[in-house]
């Protein structure tokens, strides 16, 4: 499953990158862009317990503080090894870098699973890709095991 699931994200990021449709065409459709999370999180983002956390009321808190957000951010740009804590549960996974997103598509996505995906938790605030620009940029160093510390 996890070798299906990294096959389907490597497809849709080459024809992003093949796409100039994200720089010069209508703005970044973040429904579209999450098929590829729902091959781990699932369609709805309740995840599979122990293996792909749900994208719930832990990212919608994260999403309330700026160093959370900076989390989020980067944790699509340069994906993820944690050990990492999620509503209660320890996950010791590898999220891959989603890549062939560039950051308005990042924003897309991430505002996708905050307001439809992820129903519970705090109020949400929509990402600019200004502000995915300034997480990448001050990323730019880190590995995805780094990016796991980051979980406040
Ligand atoms: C190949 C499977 C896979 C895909 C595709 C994937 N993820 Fe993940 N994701 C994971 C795993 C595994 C973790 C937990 C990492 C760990 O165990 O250290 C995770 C963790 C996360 C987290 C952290 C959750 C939290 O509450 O801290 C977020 C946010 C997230 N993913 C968002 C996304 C988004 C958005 C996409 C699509 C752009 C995506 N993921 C695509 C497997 C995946």
């Amino acid at each position: 499953m996890l070798s299906a699931a990294l096959s389907l994200g490597l497809g849709l990021s080459l024809t992003a990158a093949g796409s100039p449709a994200f720089a010069a065409g209508p703005a970044p459709n973040g429904a579209q862009i999450y098929t590829r999370c729902a091959a781990c999180h699932t369609a709805t983002g309740r995840g599979v317990p122990g293996a792909f956390p749900p994208l719930g009321a832990d990212f919608r808190s994260q999403a309330t503080t700026p160093a959370g957000r900076r989390y989020l951010s980067l944790t699509v740009i340069k994906g993820l090894m944690g050990p990492l804590t999620v509503e209660g549960r320890t996950y010791r996974g590898m999220m891959p870098a989603q890549g062939g997103l560039d950051d308005a598509a990042v924003a897309a996505v991430l505002n996708h699973v905050g307001t439809v995906i992820a129903r519970v938790g705090p109020p949400f605030r929509a990402f600019t890709p200004a502000e995915v620009a300034a997480a990448r940029a001050s990323g730019a160093k880190l590995t995805a095991a780094d990016v796991a510390k980051l979980h406040p």
